[in-house]
């Protein structure tokens, strides 16, 4: 493992290390948007030129297209590609069965999609993200920005009848100025500090006029990947019901950072 990494890149560079590992020669993956994710992306990317891998990448945003095509793999579109055999990404919460908050960069519209037209989606996290109950990472929701004020009221609204701890909302920023996706859409994020009914509230929210998506992820992921700053991961199937640790092992010369040279 590179050294100079601070502890909680190891942890995800080691979950990252792991994952990749799932990856066979003629895949179709989808590639996940976050600092973590990006550490699988260049590890991936160290097997298609080392290996000679040959695999299509759909990435889920600009910025990770953008990482893909720096480190050699090549990037497809959903529609090229149609359907994966493997998502991979990050995730801003789990919860014992694998449900999810994601979003915390944005790009949880493309996420969900590019997850959901896949055979598997595998999680890979430090153990900091780890919640026995959803919500304590606000909620990301994507709103179009026509009427967003109002989509955000309906929003308020609606939290008044659902089991959650707060009900404050807040507009994502870049600055001064809302933040704006890759479609184009604002984000409203939500303080609920705890979720008691994740799945109803993930179908209600997409049923407010404006609501594009939100970032809970229901009966989508099916493996979580959890890395440790010694290499130790931890390998979770919500599929297979089963546990297992495994100790990851790395080069000293691993060449993952062509993307940085
Ligand atoms: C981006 C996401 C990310 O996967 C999530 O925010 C985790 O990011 P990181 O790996 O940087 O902690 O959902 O929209």
């Amino acid at each position: 493992m590179p050294a100079d990494l601070s502890p909680i890149d190891k942890a995800k560079f080691a979950a990252a290390h792991r994952a990749v590992a799932l990856i066979e020669d003629g895949m179709r993956v989808g590639l996940g948007t976050g600092s973590t994710a990006a550490w699988m992306v260049r590890c991936l990317g160290e097997r298609v030129r080392e290996e000679g891998l040959k695999l299509q990448g759909v990435p889920t945003s600009t910025r990770t297209a953008d990482l893909a095509r720096q480190v050699g793999i090549e990037v497809v579109s959903l529609d090229e590609a149609k359907w994966l055999d493997i998502t991979i990404d990050g995730a801003d919460e789990f919860d014992p069965e694998l449900n999810l908050i994601k979003g915390g960069g944005g790009a949880l519209l493309q996420e969900k999609i590019v997850a959901t037209a896949s055979d598997q989606m595998v999680v890979i996290t430090d153990a900091s993200k780890e919640v026995n109950h959803l919500g304590g990472f606000p909620l990301p929701v994507e709103v179009i920005p026509f009427g967003w004020q109002t989509s955000r009221a309906l929003i308020e609204e609606l939290l008044e009848s659902m089991d959650v701890l707060g009900r404050q909302t807040t507009l994502r920023l870049n600055g001064s100025q809302p933040y704006v996706t890759d479609e184009g859409n604002y984000i409203v994020d939500l303080h609920l500090n705890r979720i008691g009914n994740a799945r109803q509230l993930a179908l209600v929210l997409n049923q407010i006029p404006g609501v594009v998506e939100n970032g809970l992820f229901i009966d989508i992921c099916d493996k979580v990947i959890i890395g440790g700053a010694d290499g130790k991961v931890q390998v979770r199937d919500i599929n297979e019901g089963s546990v297992s640790e495994e100790q990851v092992t790395f080069a000293e010369d691993d060449n993952i950072f062509a993307d940085l040279d």
